[in-house]
């Protein structure tokens, strides 16, 4: 495996996450700050070109798998032409070069995906996640300052009748605004086929985070448990993000996403690309280096590598803990990878 994606603690990077756009279609409160944020202008992003050159050189290094976000992704015209320009870091090509890309995603908050899906199936996406944090659609405004709710569901039957697997729901859980309705999401999975990802609330900048509203993974399980009987334990991938579960019995099956009070650092095997060009080597860090500066000035292949190189060896263990991830400077959820603001 390339060393320039191994960490100082043996971690090795196959998972790129890229983030498309700064712009999103909705606004919800825990991922942008209640004034909005200001975007790059659109000659600071990353362009098509770009996003393909730098996915080349990781796939090269041994990334497998990548991630598109946002902001929301569906939002840049370019998608499917991004997705099957990544599609041919499928096989090997010209170079000879024998790591290849297995493995295309997005996380999306669906609006726009039933109409877009065709296209992008074509182009050669592989899995979708969508956020979707509540069942109830008065709610859905509530939480995302937009309609929508019964186009997102739209978009979900639409993956799963187009045979997408898997078709993920990542649903933040907030105290005093969706906690109730969990029962409701793990029901949603008798009939669906979906994965429902219970997601513990993270602090980032603007979005008001404090520790009465994050619902701890144990107390979720508390609640399931207390209301469903027969839950079987799945067994989870090393990388995998999530800690899974199953009601016997149900099409689908639900899981939690841990970040704060059973973070998963030490498998980490991410790395990400904001929609601005800078490569962040943990969701929680703020050491950035900018590839696209790199890129502009004409640096070869070899010399951004060795930039890679040396970020990713200032990755730390882990995250500083939720408390202090609070309190220190980070970029709001919407200009990292994860999505939403204003178009
Ligand atoms: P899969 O590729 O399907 O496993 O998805 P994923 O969980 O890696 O990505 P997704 O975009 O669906 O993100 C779901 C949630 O996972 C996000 O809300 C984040 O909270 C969390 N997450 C994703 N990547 C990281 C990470 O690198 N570190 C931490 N701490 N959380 C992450
Ligand atoms: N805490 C936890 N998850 C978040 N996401 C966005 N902001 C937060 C937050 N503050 C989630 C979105 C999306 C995923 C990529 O990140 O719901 O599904
Ligand atoms: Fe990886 Fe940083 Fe997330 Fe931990 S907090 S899992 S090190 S990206």
């Amino acid at each position: 495996f390339s060393h320039f994606l191994m960490d100082k603690f043996n971690r090795k990077h196959t998972y790129l996450r890229i983030s498309l756009t700064e712009r999103c279609n909705l606004r919800c409160h825990y991922c942008m700050p209640e004034d909005g944020v200001s975007l790059s202008p659109k000659e600071r992003l990353l362009s098509t070109e770009e996003i393909v050159k730098v996915a080349r050189i990781f796939v090269h290094q041994g990334v497998n798998k990548i991630r598109l976000t946002g902001g929301e992704p569906l939002i840049r015209p370019d998608l499917p032409d991004i997705i099957a320009e990544l599609s041919k870091l499928k096989q090997v090509d010209a170079s000879g070069n024998a790591n290849t890309l297995k493995t295309i995603g997005i996380t999306t908050n669906a609006i726009v995906l039933a109409k877009k899906l065709p296209a992008l199936k074509e182009a050669g996406l592989d899995s979708i996640n969508v956020s979707l944090d509540t069942l109830n659609p008065l709610r859905f405004e509530l939480i995302t300052r937009r309609k929508g709710w019964d186009r997102v569901m739209r978009g979900i039957e639409q993956a799963l009748e187009m045979g997408f697997f898997p078709v993920k729901i990542n649903c933040v859980v907030m105290n005093g605004m969706n906690e109730d309705e969990i029962c409701d999401f793990v029901k949603l999975t008798e009939k669906l086929a979906v994965d429902v990802r219970f997601i513990e609330y993270m602090p980032f900048d603007g979005n008001k985070w404090n520790k009465d509203k994050l619902v701890s993974y144990k107390n979720m399980l508390k609640t399931i448990n207390g209301n469903f009987s027969n839950i079987l334990k799945l067994t989870d991938s090393e990388n995998d993000t999530s800690k899974a579960f199953k009601v016997s019995g149900f099409n689908g099956q639900f899981g939690f996403i841990t970040s704060m009070s059973d973070h998963f650092c030490g498998t980490c095997n991410r790395l990400r690309i904001t929609a601005d060009g800078n490569l962040k080597v943990c969701l929680f860090g703020n050491s950035e280096v900018s590839l696209r500066d790199e890129i502009r000035s004409g640096k070869s292949d070899d010399e951004l590598l060795e930039v890679i190189g040396s970020a990713v060896q200032r990755k730390k263990q882990k995250h500083a803990g939720m408390l202090n991830i609070a309190k220190t400077k980070n970029r709001p959820m919407i200009l990292i990878v994860d999505r939403r603001l204003t178009v």
